[in-house]
């Protein structure tokens, strides 16, 4: 998917994925998190709530990376404080900057399955030592091609045990309704 592809979808406002709000399940996550100093990543972030929510709550390095400009333009606008340098258009695959903790939100599931193995390795070659990768991959086949691209438990587990120490990776409990019982919440940290 080019970022031409993103562009488009962005445009023609055809974004089934957004939530308009930030998500419930890394609302609750952020809420137990008190270093407000911590450097963290949203990859793939659209029109990055959670980063608005963080901006919100204090917290100092939020960064947001996206292939699509719209949404980051528009990021810009709804939150005018938020660090213009924090904003990178970029493919998150050419990051080359250090984080503490990287949010996942339907970034991983946009992706082609084929780039699995290598957003496991980027996400943790991004992180510095006990760093976390945290966030929600969905726990369903889907019928159409993706993306969305789907998959399980098991295959999330073989993916990043290499790499990373699987501290959760459950069932969802605070899903957003329409994704109730089809995602899991995962907490891994860099080995
Ligand atoms: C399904 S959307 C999810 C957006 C956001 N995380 C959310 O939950 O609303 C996937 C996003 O990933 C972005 N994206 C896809 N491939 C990317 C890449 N290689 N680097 C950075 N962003 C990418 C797309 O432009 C799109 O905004």
């Amino acid at each position: 998917m080019t970022s031409n592809f993103w562009e488009q979808r962005y445009a023609n406002n055809n974004t089934g994925w957004d939530l308009n709000t930030v998500s419930p399940p890394l609302k609750h996550y952020i809420d137990t998190l008190s270093n407000k100093t911590l450097f963290i990543l949203i990859p793939g972030c659209g029109n990055a709530y959670e980063a608005e929510y963080l901006h919100n709550q204090g917290f100092e390095n939020v960064f947001i990376v996206d292939l699509a400009e719209h949404p980051l333009l528009e990021f810009s606008k709804r939150v005018p404080d938020f660090p213009k340098s924090h904003i990178l258009h970029l493919d998150f695959f050419n990051l080359t900057q250090k984080f503490d903790l990287i949010l996942e939100q339907t970034f991983f599931c946009a992706l082609h399955p084929e780039q699995r193995l290598h957003y496991a390795h980027h996400t943790s070659k991004l992180l510095n030592s006990n760093g976390c990768l945290v966030g929600l991959f969905f726990n369903k086949e889907f019928d159409k091609t993706g993306p969305p691209f789907g998959g399980n438990k098991k295959e999330y587990k073989n993916l990043f045990k290499n790499l990373f120490k699987i501290k959760k990776l459950e069932n969802c409990y605070n899903s957003i309704k329409p994704r109730q019982g089809s995602e899991l919440f995962f907490i891994f940290e860099k080995k």
